[in-house]
């Protein structure tokens, strides 16, 4: 995952309950905002989860690297991609502003309006929305992205893999970001902390490596091409399963 420089944990997760108001980054002094707009900053993902039995499930982001141009390993993966593609939570728009130089068509949604207006000061396209509201175009978007821990969003990993399969078109491809730890699976409400202590309000995130990505997309209607590991990152590629085709019983 671009962006994280330390990873601690490998904590099976027990069933916590999510609230769902939270959003990532924000409330009380909104850290996610601040260091948006400094443009550079770590912020580290803290699980505050009643329980304690998965708190070492840590992760700290870099965020010079959202706010920068894509790396190598991101461009060729675009590189690989058909347009449209649509980038969900997109940040500031790294993978967008990588997407127009390489002639793809792409649109980006997030939740953050600092992240958005980022991206759209960019000259890239991306609406201020979740992508468990409508979005435009569902059903026809050739690429979805699910990148740097976003297939954390929500907190529950089979509800975003069975939204993304609205989204995307018949024959798509859904590419998600796995964590680097292929045993990794955990849900667990999270805060979002600055390194001088400015805190978000809790919401619910996930973590999840390899094995969870593919046991939950199976179930929810994806097959699954081989795992890509390229410079440490894990990356997993979906596509639709095509919807059953009902037999037609004789009424003879
Ligand atoms: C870990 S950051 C990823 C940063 C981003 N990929 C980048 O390149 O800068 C998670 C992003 O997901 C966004 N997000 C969180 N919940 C969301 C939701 N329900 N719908 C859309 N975006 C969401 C956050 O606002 C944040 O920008």
């Amino acid at each position: 995952m671009t962006g994280i420089i330390s990873v601690m944990a490998l904590v099976p997760a027990p069933a916590v309950v999510l609230r769902p108001d939270g959003v990532f980054g924000q409330g009380k002094s909104q850290p996610y905002a601040r260091a948006l707009h400094l443009g550079s900053g770590i912020l580290t993902l803290r699980d505050v989860s009643p329980d304690s039995a998965h708190r070492l499930c840590e992760v700290t982001f870099d965020v010079l690297s959202w706010c920068s141009e894509a790396g190598a390993v991101e461009r060729n993966l675009l590189q690989s991609l058909q347009g449209p593609v649509l980038d969900i939570g997109c940040g500031p728009g790294r993978m967008l502003s990588a997407a127009r130089s390489l002639g793809l068509s792409a649109m980006g949604i997030d939740i953050s309006a600092d992240a958005v207006a980022l991206a759209c000061s960019r000259g890239t396209r991306a609406l201020e929305q979740s992508v468990f509201s409508p979005v435009p175009q569902a059903g026809s978007w050739c690429s979805v992205l699910l990148l740097d821990g976003n297939i954390g969003i929500g907190g529950n990993v089979a509800r975003l893999l069975r939204r993304c399969r609205q989204l995307i078109a018949p024959h798509g491809t859904l590419l998600v970001e796995a964590d680097p730890d292929d045993d990794m699976d955990a849900s667990y409400q999270a805060v979002l902390e600055d390194s001088d202590g400015n805190r978000s309000e809790p919401f619910a995130w996930a973590r999840t490596g390899r094995r969870g990505v593919e046991a939950r997309a199976l179930a929810a209607g994806w097959t699954l091409a081989p795992t890509e590991r390229l410079q440490g990152r894990v990356f997993c590629r979906l596509s639709p399963f095509p919807d059953r085709v009902r037999p037609v019983r004789s009424t003879a």
